[in-house]
């Protein structure tokens, strides 16, 4: 009865899987723990391959790529981001040669972790002498990082760095180009959360400073609103919400009035919490994972990125009826 009249169902199509490639370890190196995100792997580029053959099978539609640059290799306005031959760049067209059109394949298009300062855009000193993040040059950026992706194979990409007209110059730069059937997937309304703390880890984040210049102040909604707005008429085809627990309210206002699906990145905190409490006991790991997916879900989210995606989808796989 329960079954028959849940008013939402999880499925692997809902997931995303983000995944960090890092070019230390080479074509085939071992994949590399990441402390704060038990489970979490960087990989080289044939485990890359591996988790994602695992994704393919298990149903899960889409994988969103992180590239781990060496750090003798980042520079102050991230240039690894566009070279055809740099390791997020040759991860998308592995991928796209190994799963053509079986696996999505999304891209993060931001800065910050090609950049030796760790900022999603080039910096630049203002008349007060205060150094900050220079929006438009940083959109030009935006565009070559963008299309270099599609060349690659990207299905997907994703402007997650918050600066304002990003979505315009990205569509304008992928139609120029040719790449008119190229998605973009928006990070909208992304808040400037404590709550990314692990996955500064992940990528080995050289930040200093914070984003509160150019991320969301938690305590506003109506202005994630407008960001939706204004991504939605500069040609989005997606937005997304970020953090997801912590945001359901701006999640479910945001569902409310978007044409264009909706998704909800339940980021590393969020991920390592839920893990850190399993593996001590003091929860119950996998029933307080999929509690949290559906209450994702239930609060509006069309896709939830996740990394928790591959036990997620084998789990409903697991439970789903047999005749
Ligand atoms: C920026 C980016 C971040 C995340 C995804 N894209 C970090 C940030 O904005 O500081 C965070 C994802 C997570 O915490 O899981 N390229």
């Amino acid at each position: 009865m329960r079954r028959m009249t849940a008013e939402v169902r999880l499925d692997p199509a809902d997931l995303i899987l983000p995944l960090f490639v890092a070019d230390d370890l080479g074509e085939s190196g071992k994949p590399r723990i990441i402390a704060s995100m038990p489970g979490v792997y960087q990989h080289s580029m044939d485990s890359l391959v591996e988790i994602c053959r695992e994704a393919v099978s298990l149903g899960i539609p889409c994988v969103d790529l992180f590239g781990v640059p060496r750090s003798e290799d980042k520079d102050a306005s991230g240039s690894q981001a566009w070279d055809p031959d740099g390791v997020l760049n040759r991860a998308i067209a592995r991928l796209r040669d190994e799963f053509g059109d079986k696996l999505l394949i999304m891209t993060d298009t931001c800065l910050d972790e090609f950049t030796d300062h760790g900022h999603c855009g080039v910096l630049v000193t203002d008349r007060e002498g205060n150094v900050a993040v220079d929006n438009d040059a940083t959109l030009e950026l935006y565009a070559k990082m963008a299309v270099s992706q599609a060349e690659a194979g990207a299905h997907i990409v994703s402007p997650s760095g918050m600066m304002d007209g990003q979505v315009e110059v990205i569509r304008h730069a992928l139609d120029q180009a040719g790449y008119t059937d190229v998605a973009i997937m928006a990070y909208s309304a992304k808040y400037a959360s404590a709550f990314f703390g692990p996955f500064r880890d992940a990528v080995g984040s050289s930040l200093w400073g914070d984003r509160k210049t150019y991320q969301q102040d938690p305590a506003n909604i109506r202005e994630s609103l407008m960001e939706v707005e204004l991504d939605v008429a500069e040609g989005a085809d997606m937005v997304m919400v970020k953090p997801a627990m912590p945001y359901l309210d701006v999640l479910a206002k945001v569902a409310e009035v978007s044409p264009v699906p909706v998704a909800a990145y339940h980021v590393s905190g969020e991920y390592a919490m839920i893990q850190a409490a399993g593996r001590n006991g003091w929860i119950d790991l996998d029933r307080t994972m999929m509690e949290a997916l559906l209450s994702i879900k239930r609060a509006g989210a069309d896709q939830i990125l996740t990394y928790f995606a591959l036990d997620a989808a084998r789990m409903l796989i697991d439970e789903r009826p047999r005749p």
